[in-house]
């Protein structure tokens, strides 16, 4: 079963607060996520391969350490999972960036694919699947199984705020894929919203409630 790993930085605990308040504007909101999400970033990134590489400093020749050449890629869930790409590319301003449209139908809450465009060389890179929602899970599980349908072998997923019905569900059918997290909330309420949560991401990301 995949790892759920919750970050619980005081940095992000706090900005995740204030993002959840009701009276946060878009501004703030938007800047908020851009920041958990590159605080996010620096801990995914954690396990990175390093090589040694021989460079020369001011004083002497000397022997450090460099990322490993290793090809990576950001999928964000359109639309909201927009918000959270510039945040991990101010951590690696190198990787390439596929996405993949899904809105959930607000009466089913079944997702409903618009858009997939991805890196040509999709089965050599490692991915990780950015959306600040984990809701129902429906979103996050049909993602990742499009994404494996283009050869993808290796993905994570990255969201801020989930609910433990969605994380059970992604476990449940891609128990290869590791869950990163800013907070894990309580519950679902009837309308498949996160509760406590922070509200409609999209809507608080883009200012269109
Ligand atoms: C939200 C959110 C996730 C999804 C999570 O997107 O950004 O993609 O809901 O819910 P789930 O886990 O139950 O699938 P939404 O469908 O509202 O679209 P948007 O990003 O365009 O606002
Ligand atoms: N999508 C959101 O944007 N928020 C929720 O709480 C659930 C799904």
């Amino acid at each position: 079963m995949g790892k759920v790993h919750v970050y619980d930085h005081p940095l992000i605990q706090h900005k995740m607060t204030i993002m959840r308040k009701v009276e946060t504007g878009t501004k703030q909101f938007r800047e908020l996520v851009d920041e958990v999400s590159s605080l996010m970033a620096y801990e995914i990134t954690r396990s990175l391969p390093l090589t040694d590489v021989e460079i020369e400093t001011p004083v002497s020749v000397s022997t450090q350490k460099m990322i490993a050449g290793k090809k990576l890629g950001i999928v964000p869930i359109l639309r909201a999972g927009l918000g959270m790409v510039d945040g991990f590319l101010k951590m690696m301003p190198n990787v390439k960036v596929g996405h993949i449209g899904l809105y959930r139908d607000p009466e089913t809450l079944e997702p409903h694919e618009y858009y997939l465009k991805l890196p040509t060389d999709v089965t050599e890179r490692d991915f990780i699947v950015v959306d600040p929602m984990l809701a129902t899970g429906g979103s996050a599980v049909d993602a990742i199984a499009s994404l494996k349908k283009h050869g993808a072998k290796s993905i994570k997923l990255a969201c801020l705020c989930a609910a433990p019905e969605g994380v059970e569900r992604v476990q449940a059918e891609h128990p290869d894929v590791e869950i990163y997290l800013a907070a894990l909330d309580e519950k679902l309420n009837d309308h498949g919203y996160i509760v406590p949560g922070l509200g409609d991401a999209g809507d608080r990301l883009f200012g269109t409630k």
